[in-house]
């Protein structure tokens, strides 16, 4: 029976664009894809955005949008990034979407009817409430002093001044992140998932130790299951059971019949991945229940090491004891840091920012090699080190391997009118050395050790060099009686190259595709590797395949911020460095105009924004005076009234922004500290008698 595979990365939160982190685990998992399809394996790789929960909910209030425009933000940032790095996805979901809220609310229906005895359990618990907020507060919505130590400010869960591990009730003076306000302890009716039934320990014992997963990974796990008494006396209990909801308000899924509860966040959110699988099956109109059931299917999920849990109990508890499928295994990696370890950061300017790398025009496939050549299918953490990146591309991928092609193409189309020729046995036993590779290259890709697969290539483009300067072309060339043994010693690199760039494929795909176009040949795949390019095959003439890396490049993207402009962010009045110089050109984009405010009113649901009626002197195709509407965040210092009738800046040409209370087209202009809870207050400009509606300001 033909393989089928269904493979996914973990869905990144939607609150916040890739970093390199999601990157590197895109590029592992869409490297062992590539590979698959390579052997002839019917892969279906998707992914989606990971939407519900109460941070996101909380960050687009904050950004005057509901969850869904918030989300929806989010996922058009995406594509760049995808197609930037070659990263093939066949589907990019929700967890918001359709597909989801049913599959996870049938999911758990099936939990809490199975048949043995329901695995759905609810309880009253207690938990701190925001009354002004009015909603349950997540732990890391909570702060307070630590009991331990007594440092301020601290969160609901762990102190960061001295460790302490606590509940939010132990907190001295605790409040809300959210609004200030002092918590009360509130009762709530919660549904656990019963993960401590003996059945789902059983199950989950079998599950994760029968030798499927990475051993460091199991072995973890085995440690989960036991009882054991801690230094302080206490004992933690095996598998305890699973907290799933949370009361509104909440974005999330509603659970079936229990009105204003929600399915926590990482519930629903593995559940994502079969929505997303599911749309995919709908697009081509296949149908989603025939395509689970075929025993053929494979089901795999990249993660990192810091998702094991939900992926390892949670997800495949849920699928079998709901009566499904669970995943043929689960592939963990290692974090990725930057430069030595240090962690990311963006204002201190070591993270690397994959569009920023993008647009410096660095190859994308030099990072997806580099990576590659650092990845194993152990869950360790790698670095992504600015020097050897630039040594191992320059040196490896360019010095060993392209220079192949690029010292032997020219003499192929110059002397010999692009045609290969015959190879004699010297060149003959090479190429076949390096064809008996392709099982071992197959297997190491299998096993996610492209670290391996890459040394072990490069090691046959030194066998192949070595050939090269044992022969020596460029001397042959200056030979005229040795015109047969040029074509001879060029056709066996060109072959040589075609065999590597076969290896390489899985790693760099639009490498291949270029080589496969200038060598005149069908897509590789592990199959046809053995078949010849005859006497007489033309290839076209070789156009340079990859560029080195400039250090100028790197430096560029590693380039931190100034000192200097550090210290004045802190320093400065306005609590920011002045923003980097630009010219004219750059200022004379931005189109101010001096608008009146013919109306202005309070938003309703809003404590933040007024809205704004401007006039800048613009007219309607018919010759009726054309108004602005304009949300502003300035309701805190401005009554309707104060505003109403004024004249202020606004800039005229901002692409109108869809908000929660409607369209926004334009901005006006209101200075304000870069801090606003340090320094709060924000003053709408108002320019000198005479400026006229519609008047530019420059
Ligand atoms: N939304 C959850 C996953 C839900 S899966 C049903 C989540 N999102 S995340 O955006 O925080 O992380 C997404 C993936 O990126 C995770 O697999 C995580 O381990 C991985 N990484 C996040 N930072 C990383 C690095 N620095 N290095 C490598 N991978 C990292 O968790
Ligand atoms: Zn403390």
């Amino acid at each position: 029976m033909p393989r089928q595979l269904f493979v996914t990365t973990a869905l990144p939160y939607a609150n916040g664009n890739f970093h390199i982190g999601h990157i590197m685990e895109y590029i592992q998992a869409d490297i062992w894809v590539r590979h698959q399809r390579m052997r002839g394996t019917a892969v279906d790789f998707v992914c989606a955005d990971d939407t519900h929960g109460a941070p996101i909910m909380i960050a687009a209030e904050k950004a005057g949008l509901t969850p869904q425009q918030f989300v929806a933000n989010i996922a058009a940032g995406r594509k760049p990034y995808l197609d930037g790095f070659h990263i093939g996805f066949d589907n990019w979901h929700s967890t918001d979407a359709p597909e989801n809220h049913e599959l996870a609310r049938q999911i758990y229906r099936d939990l809490r009817d199975n048949k043995d005895g329901s695995l759905i359990e609810s309880r009253t618990i207690e938990q701190f409430f925001d009354p002004d907020k009015g909603m349950f507060l997540p732990d890391r919505f909570i702060k307070g002093e630590c009991p331990k130590c007594h440092a301020k400010d601290q969160y609901g869960d762990n102190c960061e001044q001295c460790g302490a591990v606590y509940a939010p009730t132990d907190l001295i003076n605790p409040y809300s992140a959210l609004s200030g306000a002092k918590p009360e302890l509130r009762n709530s009716v919660h549904f656990f998932f019963k993960l401590s039934d003996p059945r789902c320990v059983g199950f989950l014992q079998q599950w994760t130790q029968d030798g499927k997963l990475q051993p460091e990974v199991a072995n973890k796990i085995k440690e989960w299951f036991t009882v054991r008494s801690n230094p302080d006396g206490s004992s933690s209990e095996g598998l305890g059971d699973w907290d799933i909801s949370r009361d509104a308000p909440y974005f999330g899924i509603e659970i079936p019949d229990a009105p204003g509860k929600y399915f926590y966040v990482w519930l629903d959110a593995p559940i994502g991945y079969l929505a997303s699988l599911k749309n995919l099956l709908g697009q081509r109109g296949q149908d989603y229940d025939a395509y689970m059931a075929n025993p053929a299917l494979e089901q795999y999920h990249f993660i990192g090491k810091d998702i094991v849990t939900f992926h390892t109990l949670f997800f495949p508890a849920c699928l079998h004891f709901s009566g499904r499928k669970t995943p043929d295994n689960i592939f963990v990696h290692g974090f990725l840091t930057v430069n030595n370890g240090e962690k990311m950061s963006k204002s201190r300017g070591t993270g690397l920012d994959p569009l920023k790398y993008l647009s410096l025009g660095m190859n994308p496939e030099w990072l997806r090699y580099y990576l590659a050549a650092k990845l194993s299918a152990r869950n360790e953490d790698i670095d992504f080190n600015a020097d050897d990146f630039m040594a191992r591309v320059n040196s490896d991928l360019i010095g060993k391997y392209i220079n192949i092609a690029s010292r032997a193409a020219g003499f192929i189309s110059k002397r010999f009118g692009g045609q290969l020729g015959e190879v004699s046995e010297d060149g003959a036993a090479l190429l076949h050395q390096l064809r008996s590779e392709v099982g071992a290259m197959e297997q190491l890709y299998e096993a996610r050790d492209y670290a391996k697969a890459l040394r072990e290539t490069m090691l046959l483009a030194d066998k192949v060099n070595a050939y090269v300067d044992a022969n020596k072309p460029w001397d042959l060339a200056k030979k005229p009686d040795q015109e047969a043994r040029l074509q001879d010693v060029c056709t066996v690199c060109i072959k040589a190259f075609r065999i590597l760039t076969c290896y390489l494929k899985p790693v760099l795909p639009a490498l291949a595709t270029q080589v496969e176009a200038f060598l005149n040949i069908e897509p590789l795949s592990y199959a046809n590797i053995a078949q010849p390019m005859p006497a007489g095959h033309v290839i076209d003439t070789y156009q340079h395949l990859m560029q080195r890396v400039d250090i100028k490049q790197l430096e560029a993207l590693f380039e931190a911020p100034e000192p200097a402009a550090a210290a004045q962010e802190i320093a400065h009045p306005g609590g920011e460095a002045i923003a980097p110089t630009i010219g004219i050109d750059d200022f004379s984009k931005i189109d101010l105009r001096i608008a009146k405010i013919v109306n202005c009113q309070a938003v309703a649901g809003s404590t933040k924004l007024l809205q704004l009626t401007l006039d800048v002197g613009e007219l309607d195709e018919t010759g009726e005076p054309r108004l602005r509407n304009v949300f502003s965040g300035i309701a805190s210092m401005y009554k309707p009234e104060d505003l109403a009738g004024k004249l202020t800046v606004m800039v005229a040409n901002l692409a109108p922004r869809k908000m929660k209370f409607g369209l926004s087209e334009g901005m006006v202009l209101a200075a304000s500290h870069a801090n606003e809870k340090a320094q709060p207050g924000i003053y709408v400009l108002e320019p000198f008698a005479g400026a006229q509606p519609g008047m530019r300001v420059h």
